[in-house]
């Protein structure tokens, strides 16, 4: 199983992408193969611009392109995902994520906004064709409680749930395995 992690937030210290390192270890530990991709890494003018070949772009397409199962962090700004997420999912295919098990995940600061996933992002990644889009869940900011545990891996328990609901609905049998089918369906 290769699971791309993708976290959303353009802030240093970004909580969002802390609790994408805590999913990267809860899911390591449960066998998958895991890449945590920051996306504020990513070159921002090469990304806004959609500047052909750069190669660290290039890497961020084929990680999501080769994986199974794609989660995503993103901080809830202005009762939405962030603008950081959407430039990057502009990038990938019309129908990237055909096939692929999607777990979307936010961190707010307020519950006002815990819908923001499912009314927001769901019907991105619907229009993406993802194969199965699991149950979603909102952290809310100042209650996010991990621990590091004995082997040094962040560990989140509210977590646990989703993140075992996503695996079950992973699908069967490798990317590569999976994308002729997804090539001719796009043709
Ligand atoms: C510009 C901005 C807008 C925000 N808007 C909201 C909002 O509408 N709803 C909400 O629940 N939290 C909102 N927040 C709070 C963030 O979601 C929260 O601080 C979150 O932990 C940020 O994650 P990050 O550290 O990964 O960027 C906002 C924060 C910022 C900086």
């Amino acid at each position: 199983m290769r699971i791309a992690i993708l976290s959303a937030s353009p802030s240093s210290g970004s909580r969002s992408a802390f609790v994408a390192e805590a999913v990267g270890g809860h899911l390591t530990m449960l066998g998958a193969k895991t890449t945590h991709l920051a996306l504020s890494r990513l070159p921002v003018e090469a990304m806004v611009f959609r500047r052909d070949g750069d190669p660290a772009i290039e890497r961020a397409l084929s990680l999501v392109a080769a994986a199974d199962g794609v989660v995503i962090v993103t901080p809830i700004y202005k009762a939405s995902f962030s603008g950081l997420l959407k430039i990057f999912l502009d990038l990938l295919p019309q129908f990237g994520l055909a096939r692929k098990t999607v777990l979307p995940l936010a961190v707010g600061g307020s519950l006002a906004h815990v819908l923001a996933l499912d009314y927001g992002l769901r019907p991105v990644l619907q229009s993406m064709r993802a194969g199965h889009v699991a149950r979603s869940h909102f952290v809310l900011d100042k209650d996010i409680a991990c621990t590091i545990g004995p082997q040094g891996a962040i560990e989140c328990d509210e977590l646990l749930g989703v993140m075992g609901e996503f695996v079950a609905a992973l699908p069967a049998g490798p990317a590569e395995e999976r994308a002729p089918v997804m090539a001719r369906a796009a043709s």
